[in-house]
C-alpha cells in the first residue's frame, strides 16, 4: 500500500518535472487496439495530419493525445515523433497485440516491454545475421512500474476454452519485444527470434517508437497481449483472438491511466 502511494508519487513528480501537466500519448496500431480506451476519453479537440487522426482529451483525468499509427514502423514513428513535436507528449504508451516467442507464453498473456530491440535491422550473410541494433531501447522504470501495479488491480478476460493451458487467468510479464516491419508466421522465424534476440514477443511498431521516444528523451513503454504464437497457424489465430488480446491489453492501460488519475 505505501510503496504503491510511493509509485504513484514518483510518477506524479516525474510527469510533472517534464511538463505541466502531463501529457500522455497513447498509440496503436489498429483502431481495434484503441477502442475500448478511446471510449473512456473524454475528447476535447480532434485533428487529421497526414491521414491519421489525433485525438486530444482527457481519460479519467489525466490530460491524453490518441492516435492510430497505422501498422509497421514508419507509420508508427511518424506518428510517435508528431505527438512529441505538435502535442508535446511526456510520456508514451503503446498498446496493441503481438505473436508469442516465448514458448511459456499463451494467447492472452501479456508482455510489459523491459527493453524493445528491431530483429530485422542489420547486415544479411549467407549463412548468418548481424544484428545493427546492438542495445535495443529500454522502457522508462517508472512506467513499467506503473504497468505492474496497474496488473495487481486489472481483471483481465479468462484465455478463450480452446486456448487454454492450465491458466485460467492471463500472465503478465515483464519482457522483451522483438519488432520488425513482417508479420511472423513461422515456427522456424520463431525459434530464430528466440534464439537471437531472447525476445518473449514479436510485433510490428514497438522499438520504432522506442527509438523515436529515445532519441527525444520521452519515456515509454509498450504494452502488448499475444493474438497468436507467431507460428503456422498466426494467421488463423489473430483473426480469432485479435479482439480478445487487444481488450486485455487495452484493459491493462485503462488500468494505469485510472492510477495516474487518482
Ligand atoms: N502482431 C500480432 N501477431 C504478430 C505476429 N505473429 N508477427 C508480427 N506482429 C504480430
Amino acid at each position: 500500500m505505501f510503496l504503491g502511494g510511493m509509485m504513484i508519487a514518483a510518477i506524479l513528480v516525474h510527469l510533472l518535472v517534464l511538463g505541466q501537466p502531463g501529457v500522455i500519448g497513447i498509440m496503436g496500431a489498429m483502431e481495434v487496439e484503441l477502442d475500448l480506451i478511446s471510449k473512456d476519453m473524454v475528447v476535447e479537440k480532434v485533428d487529421t495530419i497526414a491521414t491519421k487522426i489525433y485525438r486530444s482529451g482527457k481519460i479519467y483525468g489525466v490530460p491524453c493525445v490518441m492516435a492510430r499509427a497505422g501498422v509497421g514502423k514508419v507509420g508508427s514513428a511518424q506518428t510517435a515523433q508528431l505527438m512529441i513535436t505538435q502535442y508535446g507528449v511526456d510520456a508514451m504508451i503503446f498498446t496493441g497485440v503481438a505473436g508469442g516467442i516465448n514458448p511459456q507464453l499463451d494467447i492472452g498473456d501479456i508482455v510489459v516491454s523491459s527493453n524493445v530491440v528491431h530483429h530485422d535491422f542489420g547486415q544479411i550473410l549467407p549463412d548468418s545475421f548481424i544484428s545493427f541494433d546492438t542495445m535495443g531501447f529500454f522502457a522508462d522504470s517508472v512506467l513499467v512500474g506503473l504497468a505492474l501495479q496497474a496488473a495487481g488491480n486489472v481483471e483481465l478476460h479468462a484465455i478463450p476454452e480452446e486456448m487454454r493451458g492450465e491458466d485460467e487467468e492471463p500472465k503478465i510479464i515483464l519482457g522483451r519485444v522483438a519488432t520488425g516491419d513482417q508479420f511472423i508466421s513461422s515456427e522456424a522465424k520463431r525459434v530464430w527470434i528466440e534464439e537471437t534476440f531472447n525476445a518473449d514477443c514479436v510485433e510490428m511498431e514497438g522499438a520504432a517508437v522506442a527509438q523515436i521516444c529515445a532519441t527525444n528523451d520521452v519515456p515509454f513503454v509498450i504494452i502488448r497481449s499475444l493474438s497468436d504464437l507467431a507460428n503456422e497457424e498466426a494467421e488463423v489465430d489473430f483473426e480469432a483472438f485479435v479482439l480478445y488480446a487487444a481488450e486485455n491489453s487495452s484493459l491493462l492501460v485503462k488500468e494505469m491511466l485510472k492510477l495516474l488519475g487518482q
